[in-house]
């Protein structure tokens, strides 16, 4: 199936007790047995929801996957991820991702005494002395948020091979439009389903796809375990979205692009951050690997400072500023004091996240009304 197709008709079964074409709300906490331990497969909604196994099985199918497992949140599908290791295990990370990302590994289990490691991740060779037999996992997030970076998801993939190390893809920024992991050797491919799957910014919720039939009974019983599921609603909420993935992120990808050589070409910016640009040191990769180059952008002003950034920041009338990404309408962010507050300072400026960068999730309004709501803001 072409994908436009997938993402209308993936693993969609009418419902079995009406022929109902859109998967019913099964707004349940249990389900009744006839007899001790018979049952239809449900049992209790922890571990089985119908309208989530819907969900689940579309993701699959959407990342070229076997298993699709649905989480409460992002943050709750890479806490799974991380659950699968053992005291004295290390991970080597990318040093730019997602703040909260950042945060669950240094504040919460390092202390369980998992050791992370922070590469650039834009060359794979900056693992090499890092990688001992300990290493379990490889986490990588590419494009990265908030800075654009790519990695080389084939060539990381060997090098996990190798090490015996899984290799876990935050794939949240591209979509599985742009960019299916799994294909390219990937392990586990994680999102934050609250961007672009839901596509609408009216649910928090994450998924894992995996291929091994093992590696999903162990993150199964850990999301049984642990506890954090969605909601019947917010699966829902999930399902409608894909279904029209590909017409937005075709319109991101095209609005996107309109403005990402407009800010490159206004005198008052300094730097633009988008993988789509011929001298974008990613480009070569992100053309090889993904479908398009996305919504996605960062930019710093010429009058680099924090006050300039406030001024564009709080005034723009479209742009929406508020944290998160992936809906359909714009939002413009500031990740050091937003989305990445988490990340200390210092850690921060080092990998390049400076106090004044401005992120912005490029919507699929009229590109138009975008560009003039940016041109007055930035003056
Ligand atoms: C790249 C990336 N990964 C993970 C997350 C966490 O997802 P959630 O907010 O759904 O927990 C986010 C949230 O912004 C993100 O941008």
């Amino acid at each position: 199936m072409k994908l436009a197709t997938k993402y209308i008709h993936a693993g969609m079964e009418p419902d079995p007790s009406t022929g109902a074409i859109m998967t019913p709300i099964y707004q349940t906490s249990t389900y009744v047995q006839s007899a001790p331990g018979q049952h239809k497969g449900y049992e209790y909604a922890r571990s089985q929801n119908p309208t989530r196994k819907a969900l689940e099985d579309v993701l699959a199918v959407i990342e070229n996957g076997k298993f699709g497992l649905a989480f409460s949140s992002g943050v709750a599908a890479t806490d799974a991820v991380i659950k699968l290791l053992s005291p004295g295990d290390e991970v080597i990370a990318g040093n730019d991702m997602y703040g909260g990302t950042y945060r669950l590994f240094t504040k919460v289990f390092q202390k369980f005494g998992i050791k992370f490691h922070y590469v650039d991740m834009r060359d794979e060779k900056h693992m090499e002395g890092l990688l001992n037999s300990n290493t379990k996992l490889i986490w990588i997030e590419t494009p990265t948020n908030p800075l654009i970076n790519i990695t080389d998801i084939a060539a990381v993939a060997v090098i996990a091979k190798k090490a015996n190390a899984l290799l876990c893809v935050d794939n949240t920024f591209a979509s599985p439009y742009l960019q299916n992991p799994l294909d390219l050797g990937a392990d586990i491919v994680m999102h934050s389903s609250t961007k672009y799957l839901g596509g609408h910014s009216d649910v928090i919720q994450g998924a894992l796809i995996m291929n091994d039939a093992d590696l999903r009974e162990k993150l199964y019983f850990i999301q049984k375990s642990c506890g954090a599921v969605p909601g019947p609603m917010d699966c829902f909420l999930v399902l409608r979205g894909i279904k029209t993935l590909h017409l937005r992120m075709k319109q991101h990808c095209e609005n996107g692009e309109r403005i990402a050589h407009f800010l490159r070409n206004h005198q008052a910016i300094e730097k633009v951050y988008w993988c789509g640009f011929e001298d974008h040191s990613g480009y070569a990769i992100a053309k090889k690997q993904m479908r398009g180059f996305g919504g996605m952008m960062s930019f710093i002003l010429k009058d680099d400072s924090i006050e300039n950034a406030n001024r564009v920041l709080s005034s723009t009338h479209l742009f929406a500023l508020a944290e998160s990404l992936g809906g359909v309408e714009s939002l413009i962010n500031h990740p050091a004091s937003m989305t990445h507050a988490s990340i200390p300072k210092e850690e921060r400026i080092k990998n390049g996240l400076t106090d004044s960068l401005i992120r912005l999730s490029v919507g699929i309004e009229d590109v138009e009304d975008l560009i003039e709501d940016l041109n007055m803001a930035i003056g």
